[in-house]
């Protein structure tokens, strides 16, 4: 059988740092904070939170106990429960969003890059206001020539892991690097609270007011807990399917969910009592984290080091999560088409470095996409938009309908349970997943549709 030399996890360790090494990422630091600080703060977080109880660990579950079963990529797993049917289709969605994301996702990740050589140069050493890490951020984004190149070396990075296979060498990128991740942020989590007028920030982030919840509101909170836990796309389906049998998957599958969100609520009690204090308003859009972080770095002892080791390990993160993008498309192109691996992911990473030009021009680059079908919105927020909130929300509300009511819970059950762990809470879990994920997704989408309110 082809599963033979597919690979595997060298244990459960190396999932949960491979799966959590993909869902933590610029998704945690970067969109979470911009995106809570557009929709107003304590509500969103609050129904945040709330998706990823209901609806993030029910499709982690889901999608893990479709891979482990079938040991596939996202089309194969379909096609393999399924024969001859649409379902496939649903894996190919999966795959294209996984594209899709990658396209825009990795320049994001390049200008990451940037402000690690910045770091290391000593940019942010020393005191810097508000105004000055502004205007460091706007030449680096509307330059062409660096956005484009540093998207391409992002790109390289990621085809470089991703050739080399599952544990040869996704794992051995996350396993030191990401609890080092956790302790800087909790060191700059305690500068960022002890800043004048943090607190302010904090109550902007934890303190509700329900009249701020619009359809927007809650649609972005849906797509930011798919996100950040990449899910809606099959990335949980093919990270399962390398999953050992005799380990217990459901433990580890929200361990992961737990790490991430601790990871972006930890974002959020970095960046916005630090947005105070130095005046930026949070609604400041998708530059809020690049231009917030610069200003903090220099009020704390031995500030540089912090910087190079914060967008070190940022930029790790990144790549952790960019590699998970592309074995998704890599793995469907080796398993289906038969490619060699090695192949498939120069031609794919080459093929999304295409895709991902227009929105490294986005920023300043170029008018058009700048202001996409004049809509006053880039084009990278655009696809942000449609791929992270739409497309993923669609992935997730047909996978765990799949999982409901055609493959159905008792089986992905005794996949989850294939190792002899039980899973507690058990006949829960099959309602959300059955009942609540579905409808809950389906009313949000259809809310969206009727009233308009896309953005
Ligand atoms: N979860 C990743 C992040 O938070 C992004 C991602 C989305 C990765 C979907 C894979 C699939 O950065």
């Amino acid at each position: 059988m082809a599963t033979a030399n597919r690979g595997q996890w060298s244990g459960k360790t190396g999932f949960i740092l491979a799966a959590a090494g993909s869902a933590i990422g610029l998704g945690n630091i970067w969109r979470f904070p911009y995106t809570a600080g557009e929709n107003g703060g304590g509500a969103f977080v609050l129904l945040y939170l709330a998706f990823v109880l209901l609806i993030g660990i029910p499709v982690v579950l889901a999608e893990l106990s479709i891979g482990r079963t079938t040991e596939k990529n996202p089309v194969g797993a379909f096609k393999a429960l399924v024969p001859n049917s649409l379902w496939p289709y649903l894996g190919g969605l999966g795959v294209l969003t996984g594209f899709g994301i990658l396209a825009f996702y990795s320049v994001l990740a390049g200008w990451t890059l940037s402000y690690l050589y910045g770091g290391i140069t000593g940019v942010y050493g020393g005191a810097m206001t508000a105004a000055e890490s502004t205007a460091i951020f706007e030449h680096l984004i509307g330059d062409p020539t660096l956005s484009i190149s540093l998207t391409a070396a992002f790109l390289f990075l990621t085809v470089i892991v991703v050739r080399k296979g599952v544990s040869g060498g996704i794992e051995k990128a996350t396993k030191i690097l990401m609890p080092l991740l956790l302790i800087i942020l909790v060191g700059l989590a305690i500068r960022s609270l002890t800043l004048p007028g943090g607190v302010d920030g904090l109550v902007y982030l934890f303190k509700p007011d329900f009249t701020k919840i619009t359809g927007s509101v809650i649609m972005s909170a849906l797509g930011q807990a798919l996100f950040s836990l990449s899910l809606g796309m099959g990335a949980m389906i093919t990270y399962g399917s390398y999953f050992p049998k005799t380990e217990n998957l459901h433990q580890a599958g929200m361990m992961v969910a737990a790490f991430d969100t601790t990871i972006a609520i930890l974002a959020g009690i970095i960046i916005f009592p630090a947005l105070f204090s130095v005046g930026v308003a949070p609604d400041a859009g998708p530059g809020l984290v690049f231009v917030v972080l610069p200003t903090i770095f220099g009020s704390l002892p031995g500030g540089q080091l912090f910087a190079i080791a914060f967008y070190a390990l940022l930029s790790i993160a990144a790549l952790t999560s960019t590699i998970s993008l592309l074995e998704v498309v890599v793995a469907y192109f080796v398993d289906e088409k038969g490619w060699s691996r090695n192949n498939a992911a120069w031609i794919l990473g080459a093929l999304c470095f295409v895709l991902a030009v227009p929105s490294a021009l986005s920023s300043g680059g170029s008018e058009m996409f700048t202001n996409f079908l004049g809509s006053g919105v880039d084009f990278l927020s655009w696809n942000n938009i449609i791929w992270g909130n739409y497309s993923l929300s669609l992935g997730a509300l047909l996978i765990t309908f799949f999982v409901g009511w055609k493959w159905g819970i008792p089986a992905a059950m005794e996949s989850l349970e294939s190792s002899g762990h039980k899973l507690p809470g058990a006949k829960l879990m099959g309602v959300l997943i059955k009942f609540v994920c579905p409808i809950a997704v389906g009313i949000v989408l259809i809310y969206i549709i009727v009233t308009q309110q896309y953005f």
